[in-house]
């Protein structure tokens, strides 16, 4: 259905509706039916290829990147079917009597893969629609079926191909694509694509995230060529450390029996099976493949062949599993010395989208001494896992079921398991990916247990090789008192705070009589969230050096230095377990600091680099923590950081600034991941932390820079690089 006559429809219906009689609002209201004339009519748009088209680089692929047109349309005034006519279409007036308000090739013009957001300063804040257009031209040929191919596209993507509605897919950061062979002409094609970055609350992340909602067509669009008859995807896995390597391969229009097979030739394996009534073919063989590790990031080539079509791919070969509190690769203990990062590139704002991009981040958590990346929060592009891969990188890969979600609404939940099906069915090869996250920060009900429980179990059907998690919240209010009282105990009787502070922390003391803790006597916080229960890993995001002072010392009426200063002290004697047998991984900590503002107090360089020196020493005093992702590798872009000078919108968590910049607190965590916490022959050495050792104040970075030596427990932590070295280099 050509879009031309909609001039006519528009028109059409006014008139019809001025000549009926006056519709009631009642009758109105039961016909569901917005009669004002200028409002587009919603039009059925057939939701993306449920299944993704996998292996994307080792097809037939022609690509769509490049200069794109764009049309920025707050008023959703593209919309086919409505007055207006709609932008589905690039419509060229047929002569100066043709009215037509919006014209692509004399409108913006934009880069893709990119967000639009960082290419327009007038676009950097901008949340809502846009039409991209471009032709391209094509030659189809019999036998073959084409499809339009998307690496992901924030948020509410429709797209049409020479006027016809042909996918829509909702929720950013996954792949789609959709079959356009019937849409497909020989010669020009009119391609053009809607892009919604609008977040509302039955999203999937919300509104209100900490992170920039980078919209457009952030990723690849390829025009892939595909045999009638021809592969979807391929799952490979290692049936256990012991060997046996397990191939299934999903078809597209194949015949029942039609033969399939996987080759490994390094292995020197080819594995064949037929295909099944469901267009599966699946089947094991023994294996004996060197197996993939951080250190030794193994890969073989693959190739998936059936008929005519034929696939390739670089696999790795790994089991990922926990026994009790240990996770174990391979069958051997291990500990994930990780990082968090968001999908921006070092040097330039934006969304990352290039192989290139991934390289440069991800090249900094191994400079870091990482061997583990919990890519936040949200699905990155398909050349995350591939790096990660290549590098020796372990990821854990999340959906950004964030904060506060709409559980109870069924489209919310349908969003939130295609989003992680597609990052499945997309990285489910790719052995860098050890864990699968469902949620992050999620407040505890009901309602969200039951939509995560669904969650973790689609996980788990759809991949058994890999762990579960969530970053968990805890009971902020719960744990904040209970720290709260032992800093009471820390303030009572210093005599570098005020008499009045003295007096207050005296006060709650003695108001907890019997209860009240004394100074060192230790604090176990215990994870006890039932999400606990159905997880593998029990990760929990914490910030005592960082928001816990801000919610506390106005609660108490003490001030926030004084209440930062004993957090140092008070963080050393922190030990954080789960009340579950099961590992734990602190998936958050860290601090804001702005590159190069050294002294004291927050923002600064030396403050951070306090707390990852005091959460070092939580670490150590908590058995049950074996992994852990500070937050956050580089600054970011966040909505929610406005501080003027300091923030300017950016996130300061980073340990390397928006340029790459190093800050101290970057070289305290490499050295805590080259000393005993980090190097398994040195575990069972019970590096003992002694809560009197104050880190604080003997650690601030004097003005001429030269920091003391290391105390014994500090060398035994952090190696025996001088703190003046590990802060300069
Ligand atoms: C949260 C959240 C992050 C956020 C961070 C912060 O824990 O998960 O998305 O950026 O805290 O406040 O910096």
């Amino acid at each position: 259905m050509q879009f031309n006559g909609n001039l006519i429809a528009g028109l059409a219906t006014v008139i019809c509706l001025s000549l009926q009689a006056p519709t009631s609002n009642a009758a109105r209201e039961s016909k569901k039916v917005d009669d004002t004339p200028f409002k587009a009519q919603a039009i059925d748009i057939p939701p993306a290829d449920a299944a993704v088209l996998a292996m994307v680089d080792a097809r037939d692929a022609t690509s769509l990147n490049g200069t794109w047109n764009l049309i920025v349309d707050p008023m959703g005034m593209g919309s086919p079917g409505g007055f207006f006519g709609g932008w589905a279409t690039d419509r060229i007036p047929v002569d100066e009597w043709q009215l037509l308000e919006y014209n692509y090739a004399s409108s913006k013009q934009v880069r893709v893969p990119g967000d639009f957001n960082t290419q327009f300063d007038e676009l950097f804040f901008y949340r809502d629609g846009v039409w991209y257009q471009r032709h391209f031209d094509a030659s189809p040929v019999e036998g073959k079926r084409y499809h339009l191919w998307f690496g992901g596209a924030n948020y509410t993507t429709s797209v049409f191909l020479n006027g016809q509605p042909v996918a829509k897919q909702v929720g950013g950061y996954v792949p789609f694509s959709v079959d356009v062979t019937e849409a497909l002409e020989a010669g020009d094609n009119d391609l053009v694509v809607s892009v919604n970055n609008r977040l509302d609350d039955n999203s999937v992340p919300t509104k209100r995230t900490d992170w920039w909602p980078y919209g457009g067509l952030t990723r690849d669009v390829y025009l892939v060529a595909t045999p009638d008859t021809y592969i979807v995807n391929a799952k490979v896995e290692l049936v256990s450390t012991a060997g046996g390597i397990r191939g299934r391969v999903i078809t597209a229009n194949a015949k029942r029996g039609t033969p399939v097979t996987l080759a490994l030739p390094e292995l020197d394996l080819e594995i064949t099976a037929s295909v099944d009534a469901d267009g599966v073919a699946a089947r094991q063989s023994d294996a004996a493949p060197e197996l993939w590790t951080p250190d030794n990031p193994k890969l073989y080539d693959l190739t998936v062949s059936m008929g005519s079509d034929q696939l390739s791919d670089r696999v790795g070969f790994r089991t990922i599993e926990t026994q009790g509190q240990k996770i174990l690769l391979n069958g051997e203990p291990i500990r994930f010395k990780g990082i968090s990062t968001h999908e921006e590139p070092i040097g330039r704002d934006g969304t990352a989208f290039s192989r290139a991009d991934m390289e440069v981040l991800f090249g900094e958590a191994k400079a870091l001494g990482a061997n583990f990346v919990r890519a936040a929060h949200y699905p990155y592009s398909r050349h995350a896992a591939q790096v990660a891969d290549e590098m020796g990188l372990l990821l854990w890969e999340e959906i950004p079921v964030y904060w506060n979600i709409a559980w109870e609404n069924p489209e919310t939940m349908a969003i939130a398991q295609d989003q992680l099906r597609r990052l499945i069915e997309r990285d489910w090869n790719r052995a860098s990916v050890v864990i699968w996250s469902v949620a992050n920060e999620t407040p505890y009900s009901e309602p969200r247990m039951r939509f995560l429980e669904r969650l973790i179990n689609q996980a788990r059907d759809m991949d058994n090789t890999r762990l579960v998690s969530a970053a968990l919240l805890g009971d902020p209010r719960r744990e904040l008192k209970d720290v709260a009282m032992h800093l009471a105990a820390y303030g009572a009787d210093r005599e570098d705070i005020s008499a009045t502070e003295r007096a207050i922390f005296k006060a709650m003391l003695k108001q907890a009589g019997g209860h009240a803790p004394a100074i060192g006597s230790g604090f176990n916080l215990v994870i006890d969230d039932p999400l606990g229960g159905l997880v593998d890993i029990v990760s929990y995001n914490e910030y005592f050096g960082w928001y816990y002072a801000r919610g506390i010392a106005p609660a108490i009426g003490v001030s926030e230095q004084t209440v930062r200063k004993l957090m140092f002290e008070f963080m050393e004697s922190i030990t954080i377990s789960a009340d579950f047998d099961k590992p734990m991984h602190l998936s958050e900590f860290g601090a804001g600091a702005k590159s190069g503002k050294r002294g004291e107090g927050v923002w600064t360089e030396d403050y951070q680099a306090a707390v990852y020196r005091a959460q070092a020493k939580m670490i150590t005093n908590s058995p049950q923590v074996q992994g852990i992702t500070p937050w956050i590798l580089k600054d970011f872009r966040a909505m929610l950081r406005t501080l003027p000078g300091v923030q300017d919108y950016r996130n300061r968590k980073g340990l390397i600034d928006e340029n790459g910049r190093r800050k101290q607190a970057f070289y305290v965590l490499r050295d805590f991941y080259e000393g005993a916490w980090g190097n398994p022959e040195q575990w069972n050495q019970n590096v003992s932390m002694t809560p009197e050792l104050t880190l604080f104040p003997s650690r601030l970075l004097p003005a001429d820079n030269v920091l003391p030596a290391f105390d014994d427990d500090e060398r035994a932590l952090f190696g025996d690089q001088t703190p003046h070295e590990t802060m300069t280099r």
